[in-house]
């Protein structure tokens, strides 16, 4: 016999086999055990959930001659023949498909001819938002005045795309995500009924990727069994067949972060890739990391039911340990935006590594304005604090302190920037376009026409100036200041700016290197001025 994929083997045949939709199941057996059947049904929700599933066992409850608590029986005739395919009463049209007038006008046709055997026919009609305009209309009509013997059942991922004319005349049920647990649950059922051995862990980790769809972790499920076939899935057999990074790489990661070692976390990125590792995995995988931290950090009670193993449990609350909480929750935003993005991003790759270098550089990611934003911050807490009773405020001195010096603080904060070397001034270059940004146009007009320079010994930047250009400054001191703070934040490095007078072509400026890339535009600029 040829294999049969896990979710179409174990699609279930009562409505107790269903998961995680009782809300929905409850009400279908209701109707169907008191017989107050409707005849529009709308089911939506994310994709394997149950939708299809729960509309073709409602289409085999209604016409089943001896129903069980509202569940189709499953040997009755007409039970059989829904199962075998050769039933005329229950008909699945896929809208993607099918999704013209005529093919809506041919059900509208075969409407009006009664069932021969059983009650009701039976449409079910999937992914019904692909419906074009004209074929709603004609839906719109048979929905008006169905006949009797008559169910529609519409589903669809995406109820937002369907007429509010049809929705007014279906009963809507909203299919829920499902829960890591019970999905885990339905998981060991299934191996255990299968004869497969698993490990618990493995199955809550295919759970958890799954993302609330019992399909998908069926289909994941699958996957790992058929590459160790006959052995016990292992946790580790599962990271490795779905591309999943171990936790100890997370760690290694995380730990560049927290060390602002940019081209370390970079290089790791870099590895993964190599490894073939699916990303936009990682990224769910790393999010879920980081959200563990959290917890082990904040809720410890919550964090002992973490399904970690004692070594990479102990790892982590060293992590976690080191970590402030208000980092971790920024790198948990950043990277939750991140894996909206990574779906849409032709440019994978350099989407996550953008995400990195802003997880190592906080002030990267509004400049001057995130910094600014977390003075509010604090001062709202202080604010919050000062109001509540006297409690621990000895614990929150730092935080008042940290207030007063507000205005100093932007001065310090560049202050506590490591000093620029030769090197990363030469590479500055290389990110001019970024720099020129931070600047008014002026400036940055300055910037592109003038001969920028690094002086090596003090490790400064030297913008030479001509008389051209010295009439782009407006007030030398301010300028000078605007720009080193270009630099700075772009770079994230203490950096000096000199203004320097240019010497007639010809003489030695020895103390000065050049930067190439600077210099390069240049020459498209004098051809410009000719
Ligand atoms: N709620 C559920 N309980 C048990 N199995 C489910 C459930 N939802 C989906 N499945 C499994 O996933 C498969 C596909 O589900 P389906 O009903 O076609 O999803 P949908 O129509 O919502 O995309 C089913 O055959 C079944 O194996
Ligand atoms: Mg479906
Ligand atoms: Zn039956």
């Amino acid at each position: 016999m040829s294999y049969m994929a896990l979710y179409r083997k174990w699609r279930p045949d009562t409505f107790e086999e269903v998961k995680g939709q009782e809300h929905i199941v409850t009400t279908l057996k209701n109707q169907l055990m008191h017989d107050r059947i409707g005849h529009a049904y709308l089911f939506c929700g994310t994709r394997g959930t149950g939708k299809t599933t729960i509309a073709k066992l409602f289409a085999r409850a209604v016409n089943c001659e001896q129903p069980v608590m509202g569940s189709p029986c499953g040997t009755c005739p007409s039970c059989r023949s829904i199962a075998e395919g050769s039933s005329m009463n229950v008909i699945e049209i896929d809208a993607a498909s099918n999704n013209g007038v005529d093919n809506i006008r041919e059900i509208r046709d075969e409407v009006q001819y009664s069932p021969t055997e059983g009650r009701y026919k039976v449409y079910i009609i999937d992914e019904v938002h692909m419906l074009s305009i004209g074929a709603f209309n004609a839906l719109l009509k048979t929905l008006e005045e169905p006949p009797s013997y008559v169910i529609f059942i519409l589903a669809t991922t995406e109820a937002h795309k369907i007429p509010i004319t049809i929705l007014s005349r279906c009963q809507r049920y909203d299919f829920r995500r499902i829960s890591v647990e019970t999905i885990s649950d339905r998981l060991s059922d299934l191996m255990e009924r299968e004869g497969q051995q698993v490990e618990k862990k493995a199955v809550d980790y295919i759970a958890r990727v799954a993302d609330g769809s019992m399909r998908d972790a069926l289909s994941l499920l699958d996957q790992c069994i058929a590459f160790y076939l006959g052995e016990t899935l292992t946790y580790e057999k599962c990271l490795d067949v779905l591309g999943a990074v171990d936790i100890e790489v997370f760690i290694r990661l995380l730990k560049a972060v927290e060390e602002k070692d940019v081209t370390g976390a970079v290089d790791m990125i870099d590895d993964i890739i190599w490894q073939g590792r699916e990303l936009g995995q990682f990224i769910t995988d790393f999010t879920w990391f980081m959200r563990n931290l959290l917890l082990i950090k904040s809720a410890k009670e919550s964090a002992s039911k973490l399904d970690l193993s004692k070594e990479n449990m102990e790892a982590m609350e060293q992590m976690a340990a080191g970590l402030s909480l208000d980092s971790l929750m920024r790198y948990i935003r950043i990277f939750s935006e991140l894996s909206n993005q990574i779906k849409y991003a032709g440019q994978k790759r350099v989407v996550l590594e953008l995400a990195v270098i802003k997880l190592c550089i906080p002030e990267m990611e509004r400049n001057y304005d995130s910094i600014l934003q977390r003075m509010e911050e604090l001062s709202r807490k202080v604010d919050s604090c000062m109001s509540r009773p006297v409690q621990p405020v000895a614990a929150r001195m730092p935080e008042v302190m940290e207030v007063e010096k507000k205005e100093e603080t932007l001065e310090d904060l560049k202050k506590t920037l490591p000093e620029a070397t030769v090197q990363e001034l030469q590479s500055i270059a290389s990110r001019r376009s970024e720099v020129f940004r931070q600047l008014e146009p002026a400036l940055s007009g300055l910037l592109r026409t003038s001969d920028v320079r690094i002086n090596k010994e003090k490790r400064s930047i030297v913008v030479l100036l001509d008389e051209k250009n010295q009439g782009l400054l407006q007030n030398n001191e301010e300028d000078r200041k605007a720009i080193e703070d270009a630099f700075m934040k772009v770079t994230q490095r203490q950096i000096s700016v000199e203004f320097r007078k240019q010497m007639p072509k010809g003489s030695m400026q020895q103390d000065l290197v050049r930067m190439d890339i600077f210099e390069e535009m240049n020459i498209p600029v004098e051809y410009d001025d000719n």
